[in-house]
């Protein structure tokens, strides 16, 4: 058998199956990392998603998160990955709209797969994260601190940075832990969450830049980034003393 080049990582990503999480899949695994590619999908064409690369696809749809923790589990133990370097756990959904306007359907969905479906995976992924000493990585968003019509998905997020801060305390010697907030990126998001962004996409991030943010704060071992030019943008409109409590 070949021996394994010890700079191959192992690394879990959810949502793997389009946007920032697909390029990060790809990307790490075209540099001869590991990659375990979750998402909603029972099955999907591994050609067209991940052509040669090793990247192995398990289905952990995260709208049921004790499943996604069970399977999850199972995967790891398939795969014997005892140990994993570095678990980007970024899934996630989105909706908008009036806060009063939205049903509990949407509000349980985006609870169940933004949060407690990266806590389950958190907590599935953890006993190999921390033997390896490895990186979690939660994704949020630049709508963590709030934001107008997406109440639900906010809250969602800025509950992640709470789920951040605990474990960079309960890890700080084992395992690192990175929380990253995008800005706005050009990805499908928003067309399944039935929004119509019309010429306002292009002044969103490209989703290939959005990976390399990411990976670049993990690499660096960074405790929370905030990426993309929205960040740039509302510091300049923002007046002195503005948003200030
Ligand atoms: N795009 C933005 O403007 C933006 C801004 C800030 C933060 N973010 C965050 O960045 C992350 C990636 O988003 P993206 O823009 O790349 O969106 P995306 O292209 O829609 O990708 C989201 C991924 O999550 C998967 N997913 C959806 N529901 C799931 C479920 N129930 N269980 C498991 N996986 C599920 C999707 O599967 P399918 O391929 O089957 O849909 C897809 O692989 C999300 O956490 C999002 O909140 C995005």
């Amino acid at each position: 058998m070949a021996k394994q080049d010890p700079r191959s990582h192992r690394i879990v990503i959810t949502g793997a199956t389009d946007g920032i999480g697909l390029l990060l899949a790809r990307s790490y695994a075209a540099r001869g990392h590991r990659i375990m590619a979750t998402g909603r999908r029972p099955e999907v064409d591994r050609t067209e998603l991940y052509g040669k690369l090793p990247i192995y696809y398990i289905c952990a749809d995260q709208s049921d998160p004790a499943r996604t923790a069970r399977s999850l589990s199972e995967a790891t133990d398939r795969f014997g990955w005892q140990k994993i370097d570095l678990a980007i756990l970024n899934a996630g959904v989105g909706w908008k709209g009036a806060a009063e306007d939205e049903n509990f359907a949407s509000i349980d969905h985006q609870i169940d797969v933004n949060l407690a479906g990266t806590i389950a995976a958190t907590h599935a992924l953890a006993p190999a994260l921390l033997a390896g000493k490895g990186r979690l990585a939660l994704i949020g968003s630049s709508l963590a601190e709030g934001g107008v019509d997406f109440a639900t998905y906010a809250a969602t997020k800025g509950a992640l940075s709470g789920l951040a801060k605990s474990l960079q305390e309960e890890w700080h010697d084992r395992a690192g832990v990175t929380m990253i907030h995008p800005g706005p990126t050009q990805t499908d998001m928003h067309a399944k969450a039935g929004m119509q962004l019309g010429a306002v996409r292009k002044f969103f991030m490209r989703a290939d830049r959005a990976a390399a943010a990411i990976e670049r704060a993990v690499r660096r071992g960074e405790d929370e980034r905030e990426i993309g030019r929205f960040y740039a943008m509302r510091a300049k409109w923002q007046k002195p003393g503005e948003g200030q409590l």
